[in-house]
């Protein structure tokens, strides 16, 4: 199995959290990392990932952060079919914002809305928590490798 990990970053926590992702997939999948600024919508479909995650942080009126922005911008534009793509999305964000977390929430309904399968639930670190950004990101991908690790019932 092969992921592939995305981020879009202003500060540098978003990539942390990948790169803490990653650690945790390291025993069970084949992962490779890359900015959302070096990806585009046909290179992620090319890659064939049996997943494909994505860590994005949200600023201003809820819009991504770094690369996130025209990566998702092509992605509304270009409308792939992502049937066959299974996503998961690690949000970050901070909660003193009524955009808290958006980019996340906005990243799953596009990916979904065109077809992809969202596995586990859309993480949202606060950074007004106080939480560890990259401890809750090895958490969150303990319980989607549980998710993926479960037997789909039909
Ligand atoms: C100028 C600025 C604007 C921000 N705007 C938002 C926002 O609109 N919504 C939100 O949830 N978080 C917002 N944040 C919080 C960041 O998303 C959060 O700190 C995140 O961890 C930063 O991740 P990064 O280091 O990967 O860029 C903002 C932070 C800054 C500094």
């Amino acid at each position: 199995m092969n992921a592939l990990i995305l981020y879009g970053t202003e500060t540098g926590n978003a990539e942390a959290c990948a790169t803490a992702i990653s650690q945790v997939f390291a025993d069970t999948v084949d992962t490779e990392v890359h900015d959302l600024a070096d990806m585009t919508p046909q290179a992620m479909l090319e890659a064939d990932a049996d997943l494909v995650v994505f860590a994005t942080a949200t600023y201003g009126e809820g819009e991504f952060a770094g690369g996130g922005a025209a990566f998702f911008e092509a992605l509304r534009e270009a409308k792939p079919n992502l049937g066959g793509l299974r996503f998961a999305v690690f949000g970050l964000g901070d909660s003193y914002y009524t955009t808290f977390n958006q980019a996340g929430e906005t990243a799953a309904t596009m990916l979904t809305t065109l077809g992809g399968t969202h596995v586990g639930h859309t993480a949202r670190h606060d950074t007004s928590s106080g939480d560890d950004p990259e401890e809750t990101a090895q958490e969150w991908a303990r319980e989607i490798l549980a998710v993926l690790a479960t037997p789909v019932v039909s």
